[in-house]
């Protein structure tokens, strides 16, 4: 009698046990699939004397990326909103690499006061600027918010702030050359355009699309400072991480139900870790040095695609960007574009 019920048991145990088997497969078959691919960068480049700045180094991609790049010898700069969490941070990277030569530096890229005060710092401070990965962002802000220069909070974070910050390093990007810039970019970018008419979603506010047409813009910028600065031996490179569990979600999250399936399938995607070798291969590698403007996906480039390949928008959202941050006179950069759609015409 005990035995059979032993045996039972053996035998329910062992059904349920291969049942669970195939759950754990089929579930590491998934995060294969939604990871897509979890290349390795694997070059060996040092930075010794080199100065490197990641924008949202404290957490998710830019906390990996920046732990990599510290590992390589050079002098990394933390560049966040908040010098606490930045300094926690910090500690920690210190403690990983047995590297010290690190330093927290507050930006608010939602701010262009921030970032001006951040650029003028580091331009009286350091002595070059090899790397400067743009890689903070947000993403999913429900209800619309306003920054204080008068821009979406997508579009400031993701967009402005960065556009701002990279003009006000160039001159010692260029000084450091070759150097390069680092915008980090979603696929998303490729389904939206930029909305001339509203491009801070006065009218018709969509956290997506918000989103998407903030990378969208990047990705213009990208390619138009690739055009600019040409034979400067300053490139860009727009490397797109993929799926990846860090806490740029945080806005998307607000049930119970959302942080479990948040919890569930921030499993399933890649770490950071994991996120970060593509921003790593453009930061890094020696043999794209010459192919400045393009997105990287899994340590490979892609070509340029939607609006970002349509000169005039780019050109206009270009100037649009300049004055909007302060960096060209209105009426000047007005000028400039009637020209060139008088060009474009002819
Ligand atoms: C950086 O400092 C130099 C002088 O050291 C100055 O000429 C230059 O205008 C500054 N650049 C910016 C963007 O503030
Ligand atoms: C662009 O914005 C304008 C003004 O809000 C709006 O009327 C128009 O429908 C938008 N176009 C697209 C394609 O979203
Ligand atoms: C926002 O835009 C996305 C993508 O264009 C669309 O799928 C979604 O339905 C929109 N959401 C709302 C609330 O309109």
């Amino acid at each position: 009698m005990r035995k059979k019920a032993k045996f039972q048991v053996g035998v329910r145990g062992a059904m349920l046990g291969t049942m669970g088997f195939s759950a754990v497969l089929t579930i590491y078959g998934l995060k294969a699939k939604f990871s897509f691919g979890s290349s390795v960068y694997e070059g060996k480049e040092r930075l010794e004397g080199k100065t490197v700045i990641v924008t949202g180094a404290n957490s998710g991609i830019g906390k990996s990326t920046a732990t990599e790049l510290l590992r390589r010898g050079g002098r990394l700069i933390m560049a966040c909103r908040d010098v606490d969490k930045c300094e926690e941070a910090r500690r920690e990277i210190m403690e990983i690499t047995s590297q010290n030569n690190v330093v927290c530096r507050k930006l608010d890229l939602a701010s262009l006061d921030s970032v001006r005060q951040f650029a003028d710092n580091i331009n009286k401070t350091e002595d070059r600027v090899d790397i400067l990965v743009n890689n903070a962002g947000v993403m999913g802000i429900k209800e619309r918010i306003e920054t204080e220069d008068g821009f979406e909070m997508h579009a400031a974070v993701n967009y402005f702030g960065p556009f701002l910050l990279t003009h006000l390093l160039l001159d010692k990007l260029k000084a450091s050359a070759p150097s390069r810039i680092i915008n980090v970019m979603s696929p998303t970018y490729k389904a939206n355009h930029i909305n001339f008419s509203d491009i801070n979603f006065k009218d018709s506010y969509n956290a997506s699309k918000a989103y998407g047409r903030s990378k969208a813009a990047l990705a213009s910028f990208n390619l138009k400072m690739a055009e600019l600065l040409d034979n400067t031996g300053v490139t860009t490179y727009a490397p797109m991480p993929g799926v990846v569990d860090t806490n740029l979600k945080r806005h998307q999250i607000t049930s119970p139900w959302k942080q479990f399936v948040s919890k569930f399938t921030s499993w399933l995607q890649k770490t950071p870790e994991s996120g970060s070798q593509t921003v790593l291969f453009c930061a890094l590698n020696p043999l794209i040095s010459d192919q400045s403007g393009f997105p990287y996906r899994e340590c490979q480039r892609e070509d340029n695609e939607g609006s970002v390949n349509r000169q005039l928008p780019r050109e206009r959202l270009y100037l649009t960007s300049l004055v909007w941050t302060g960096l060209k006179d209105a009426d000047e950069a007005k000028r400039e574009f009637d020209e060139m759609q008088e060009m474009a015409k002819s």
